[in-house]
């Protein structure tokens, strides 16, 4: 299946890449959600003040056969915080058309929302986690076999998740994810309750002893 995968500049933020060579100005959101309808499934990151306007353009390009897009909700425990804003502008919300139906399975776990603090160091505003693009591409229901057109690249984060998470899903076999992290997190809260477990016997062992109940 084709995917497709937009992380433009969001609406009112075109400024901030007048710089770069592939800077047009403000993106025309209807053109590009027409563009994604055409396309198997795909996501499109945006800003929460401009959820209203993206969301309106994305519904009216919809066809009328498909469901509206799910919107998703990229928590960031640490982001830009800044003296001048009092309330800071802490989560992003995400559209995605899935291209498959979810399928209720032991071996993947997805939430609709993230919490992954923001990248630092790159020398893009926006460059994306490879954690939020993991997630993204197990709620689009994405198959290694898919091929993901990255619209805006940037630092070409978005690809190389996509490359990584590839050759993951190649060899992950049934081992359970949990928000496209895999086996080490399985793996912990196995540990979690073996040592659960051991605490428990040490307090009845003990308490046997001293006359606890
Ligand atoms: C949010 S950044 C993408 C970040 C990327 N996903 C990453 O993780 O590195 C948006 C990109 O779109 C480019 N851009 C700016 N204006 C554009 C326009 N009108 N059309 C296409 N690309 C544009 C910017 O230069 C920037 O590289």
């Amino acid at each position: 299946m084709r995917l497709a995968y937009a992380d433009p500049p969001y609406p009112g933020q075109s400024h901030l890449y007048r710089d770069h060579p592939d800077y047009g100005g403000e993106v025309d959101h209807a053109e590009l959600a027409g563009r994604l309808w055409a396309y198997d499934g795909w996501v499109l990151h945006t800003s929460s003040p401009a959820l209203g306007v993206v969301l309106a353009a994305v519904e009216s390009a919809r066809p009328a056969e498909l469901p509206s897009a799910r919107v998703l909700a990229w928590v960031k425990p640490f982001a830009a915080f800044k003296a001048n804003i009092p309330v800071a502008y802490a989560w992003e919300p995400v559209l995605v058309r899935p291209a498959r139906p979810a399928v209720v399975s032991p071996r993947s776990v997805s939430r609709d929302w993230l919490a992954e603090p923001i990248t630092l160091g790159r020398g893009l505003a926006g460059a994306k986690p490879a954690a939020v693009c993991r997630w993204l591409f197990d709620v689009l229901g994405a198959d290694p076999a898919d091929t993901l057109d990255d619209l805006y690249p940037g630092t070409g984060a978005v690809a190389a998740a996509w490359d990584d998470w590839r050759g993951r899903a190649a060899t992950l076999g049934d081992q359970l994810t949990i928000d496209g992290e895999l086996a080490a997190v399985s793996v912990a809260a196995e540990m979690d309750c073996d040592a659960v477990a051991a605490e428990n016997r040490d307090d009845q062992d003990q308490g046997e002893g001293d006359g606890r109940d």
